[in-house]
């Protein structure tokens, strides 16, 4: 009896008999030998279909096999060097094959296609060798923030969707209708977390965020996910602290496990193999101040107009990209302007102009991956802010209350999952990062 495995164990069964259960990702057609790369959503092995050694009926189904078609084939596994695949080094001679469907034409065909097409067609895309190794890193990326934060004492406590408050600029607000009130889909999971912390001391919540972004840019989607830890008794060092520890850990765990899909993504492996604790720390007045030189000194006209900034402004993505080419490690930009930063950020003690927040900033022009703070605790202070964002008091009646029961200076921040995949993958932009990208002109499929 053949063993029933997936191509992912392949290595486990040399000289043996397997049956394997996919799609045929491709066909070379050599007259009475037929090379079928097969997938199976664990990886890639080519199977040599051989006339002689095959059922007439079944290797006349096997040369007329069209790309997708579904089958389950059985066959003797041996090495072969020059096998391509995923492992690759492994080929399967055929003895037995069942078809389970011939596909139809497949759109998407190994030659180029425009990105409207593919995004047309993205639960077809899905299947594609680089998106296959994409999404499976987007899975581990993930998993392993959550291992390192369920080993470090962090408890998951889920935040809900519907919300009747901002928790960031009410201007990106998704609206819904809640039985005939308003209501919005959340932001940031953050408001419910400063509840958590004070309940369980280090909490995190994972979730899809809604942000209704009017910009069409590499970097935003409406619909993305966030990891948001929340801590009591954190400073801002302490987040900074954590936050390469963490980051560390999901590239180093990146590289272990996904050789093969770095390698289908061809990505530069140097690059992550420097992202280890500590990073570089400098302040909003420093990066202005080099961006304001660099400006200075640039002989071109164009790169002059768009690194020009004043104190007081935000950075874009220029500003950004010119910051981090700084460093070949991402690099924590900390005291923001309060002025552009959300209302719930502690201010810097003796300069209220500028806040305890940190963003943390991806290399090779990734942007901003992570953006936090300390949070204001002093009950007087939230209350003045809350007032300001124009939404009733009373949808934040809970969240001014918890500064009444034993406020503590507390931190956090949210990693945008989409960012961090994008970076890691060393991909163009976020809509291969996430199966099913909603974008600004977007959300089909
Ligand atoms: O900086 P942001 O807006 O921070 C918050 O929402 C805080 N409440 C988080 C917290 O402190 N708990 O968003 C955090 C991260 C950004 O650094 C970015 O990586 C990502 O979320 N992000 C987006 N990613 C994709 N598309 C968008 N439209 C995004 N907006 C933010
Ligand atoms: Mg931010």
């Amino acid at each position: 009896m053949a063993a029933l495995i997936t191509i992912s164990d392949i290595a486990q069964y040399v000289g043996q008999d397997v049956t394997l259960r996919g799609w045929i990702y491709n066909r070379t057609d050599k007259g009475r030998l037929q090379f079928l790369l097969l997938r199976d959503g664990s990886g890639v092995v080519q199977c040599v279909a051989f006339k002689k050694e095959m059922d007439e009926a079944q290797f006349d189904i096997a040369r007329t096999l069209t790309q997708e078609s579904a089958v389950i084939i059985t066959g003797t596994v041996r090495t072969d060097e020059r096998a391509p695949g995923v492992p690759g080094g492994f080929e399967v001679g055929v003895k037995d094959l069942q078809l389970v469907q011939m596909s139809g034409e497949f759109p998407i065909t190994p030659k180029e296609h425009g990105i409207d097409f593919l995004m047309d067609h993205r639960h077809l895309w899905v299947r594609s060798n680089r998106q296959w190794a994409i999404l499976r890193i987007r899975a581990t990326i993930v998993h392993e923030l959550r291992n390192w934060l369920d080993d470090h004492g962090y408890l998951l406590v889920d935040t809900p969707i519907i919300t009747p408050a901002a928790g960031e600029e009410t201007t990106t607000l998704f609206e819904i209708d809640y039985f005939g009130e308003p209501a919005f889909l959340a932001q940031t999971g953050q408001l419910y977390n400063e509840a958590n912390m004070a309940a369980f001391g280090k909490v995190y919540c994972f979730g899809p965020t809604f942000r209704a972004e009017k910009s069409k840019t590499r970097r935003h989607l409406m619909e993305f996910w966030m990891l948001e830890p929340e801590m009591a008794f954190f400073s801002l060092e302490d987040l900074m602290d954590m936050e390469e520890e963490l980051i560390g850990h999901v590239v180093k765990k990146v590289l272990e496990k996904h050789p093969a899909e770095l390698a289908i993504l061809e990505r530069d492996l140097s690059r992550l193999e420097a992202i280890t604790a500590p990073f570089a720390r400098i302040t909003y007045d420093e990066a202005v101040k080099h961006l304001q030189k660099l400006a200075a000194e640039t002989d071109d006209p164009e790169q002059k107009e768009l690194l020009q900034i004043e104190w007081g402004d935000d950075f874009g993505s220029p500003h950004e990209t010119a910051i981090a080419e700084m460093f070949d490690k991402p690099v924590f930009v900390y005291h923001y302007p309060s002025a552009f930063k959300a209302f719930y950020m502690q201010p810097v003690e003796g300069r209220p102009e500028v806040c305890r927040s940190v963003d943390l900033l991806a290399p090779e022009g990734y942007g901003e991956i992570t953006g936090g703070s300390e949070r204001i605790y002093d009950t007087a202070l939230i209350e003045e802010r809350v007032g300001k964002i124009g939404i009733p008091r009373e949808a934040y009646k809970w969240y001014l209350e918890l500064r009444s029961y034993g406020s503590v200076p507390h931190a956090g921040f949210g990693l945008g999952l989409e960012r961090t995949v994008a970076w890691i993958c060393g991909l163009p932009h976020v809509r291969e990062t996430i199966p099913y990208p909603r974008l600004l002109s977007r959300n089909y499929p």
